[in-house]
C-alpha cells in the first residue's frame, strides 16, 4: 500500500514537471481558462444552450456582431494543426491573447478580450499556453468573419437598436 502511494506521488510528480518543463503549468493553466472564461466563448453549444462536452474550447457556437466591424465567431482553440491552434508557436498564441494580434497580421475583434488580458504576466500566458497544448485536438473549423451585412456562416449574437 505505502509502496503503491510512492508510486502514485513519483508519477504525478513527474507527470506536473514534465509540463513545467514545457514551458508552463497546465494545472495553472486550467485554473486561468476556468476563472477568464475562455470557454464562455470559444465552446460549442447544443441548440437548447447545454455545453457540449465534445466539443470543448473547440470553437464557438455563437458569434458576435460588432455593429460596424462584422461578425465574429470564437475559433477553436485546440491543438487540432488544421482547424485550431496546432500549427501555431507559443509567441503567436501568447501574442493573440495578449495584443489580439493574429500570425496574418489581422487584429481581432475586441470582442475577444485581449485588451483587458494585455497585463497577463509572461508566467500566467506560458500556463495558459500549456493547458491549450494539453487539451485533446478536435476538428471543426467555425466560420471567418464576415463584414457587417455579409452573409454568416452561423447563429450569431446581434445588437439591436432602441426605437
Ligand atoms: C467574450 C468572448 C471571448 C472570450 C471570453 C475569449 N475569447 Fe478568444 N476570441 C473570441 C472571438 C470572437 C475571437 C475571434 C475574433 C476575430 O476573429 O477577430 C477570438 C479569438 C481568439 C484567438 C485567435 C484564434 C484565431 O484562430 O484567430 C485566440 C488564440 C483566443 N481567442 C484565445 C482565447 C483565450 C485563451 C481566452 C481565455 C483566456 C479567450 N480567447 C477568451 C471571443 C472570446
Amino acid at each position: 500500500m505505502a509502496m503503491k502511494q510512492t508510486l502514485t506521488t513519483i508519477i504525478a510528480i513527474s507527470v506536473v514537471s514534465a509540463a513545467h518543463a514545457a514551458g508552463g503549468s497546465v494545472e495553472r493553466g486550467a485554473y486561468l481558462v476556468s476563472i477568464m472564461d475562455c470557454a464562455g466563448c470559444h465552446s460549442g453549444r447544443a441548440p437548447d444552450g447545454a455545453p457540449d462536452p465534445d466539443a470543448y474550447l473547440a470553437g464557438g457556437a455563437l458569434g458576435f456582431e460588432l455593429p460596424g466591424l462584422g461578425v465574429f465567431w470564437p475559433p477553436n482553440l485546440t491543438p487540432d494543426v488544421e482547424t485550431g491552434l496546432g500549427a501555431w508557436s507559443d509567441e503567436e498564441i501568447v501574442d493573440a491573447i495578449r495584443a489580439g494580434m493574429r500570425p496574418d497580421g489581422r487584429t481581432l475583434a475586441p470582442i475577444m478580450p485581449w485588451e483587458s488580458y494585455s497585463v497577463l504576466t509572461d508566467s500566467d500566458a506560458a500556463d495558459l499556453v500549456a493547458y491549450l497544448r494539453a487539451l485533446p485536438p478536435v476538428r471543426r473549423a467555425t466560420p471567418p468573419p464576415v463584414p457587417t451585412g455579409g452573409t454568416a456562416g452561423a447563429p450569431y449574437f446581434a445588437v439591436a437598436m432602441p426605437n
